[in-house]
């Protein structure tokens, strides 16, 4: 045997597969180092900056029907609300109630817009909208140009193809059908039983 270092043939391979593990590892390192780099390489030479798209921010609508207070033109005199609940189920299987509102309200500022709150309402349609409108004096109201339901802000909004004037009153009527549902929302359905008898 000659001069030298010598170990175990075991000793050996295990430090030969360490040894190649520890050299690949150092090439991953390093490919992976080159490709971070070259992403972040500067095309013009100027400083390192990592281009990110600005964020998705929604544009918030103006609409006065996604803002949840009510415009200020308006202001409420009187509500005449009628509800008749079904207390037995409808042929779906459903307890409902059925109803109309009137509401009198007096213009203060010059609008062709009137949003009043309704939710999970079905509303009969009159001429293709959701409601009617009078004059409180008889003259004749500007017409509706279009009705619906703003789920969001719980509104149904109101479009006229004319203002209402500043210092009239109107009425603006709606009937409808909801469901009675127990769930304490609303108007809703509640049972309790006394000595035995559903009530
Ligand atoms: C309201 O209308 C929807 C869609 O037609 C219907 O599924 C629902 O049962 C109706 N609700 C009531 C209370 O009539």
């Amino acid at each position: 045997m000659g001069k030298g270092f010598y170990i175990s043939k075991t000793l050996g391979v295990v430090g030969i597969v360490v040894g190649a593990g520890a050299v690949a590892t150092i090439i991953a390192l390093a490919v992976v180092y080159a490709e971070e780099k070259s992403k972040n390489e500067p095309i013009d030479g100027g400083p390192v900056t990592t281009v990110k798209p600005p964020p998705a921010t929604p544009t918030p609508s103006n609409d006065p029907w996604y803002k949840y207070r009510l415009p200020d033109a308006l202001v409420p005199d009187t509500y005449d609300v009628t509800l008749w609940p079904r207390l037995h189920k409808d042929e779906h299987g459903m307890y409902i109630f059925t109803g109309n509102s009137r509401v009198v309200f007096t213009c203060v500022k010059e609008t062709d817009l009137i949003l009043i709150h309704s939710n999970k309402l079905n509303l009969t349609i009159f001429d293709d909208h959701l409601a009617t409108l009078l004059s409180v004096d008889g003259s004749a109201p500007p017409s509706i140009k279009s009705t619906w339901l703003q789920e969001e802000t719980q509104f149904l909004v109101v479009q006229l193809n004319g203002k209402l004037s500043a210092g009239n009153s109107y009425e603006l009527y709606t009937e409808f059908q909801g469901e009675l549902a127990d769930d304490l929302g609303g108007f809703y359905r509640s049972e309790y039983y006394e000595d035995g008898a559903k009530k």
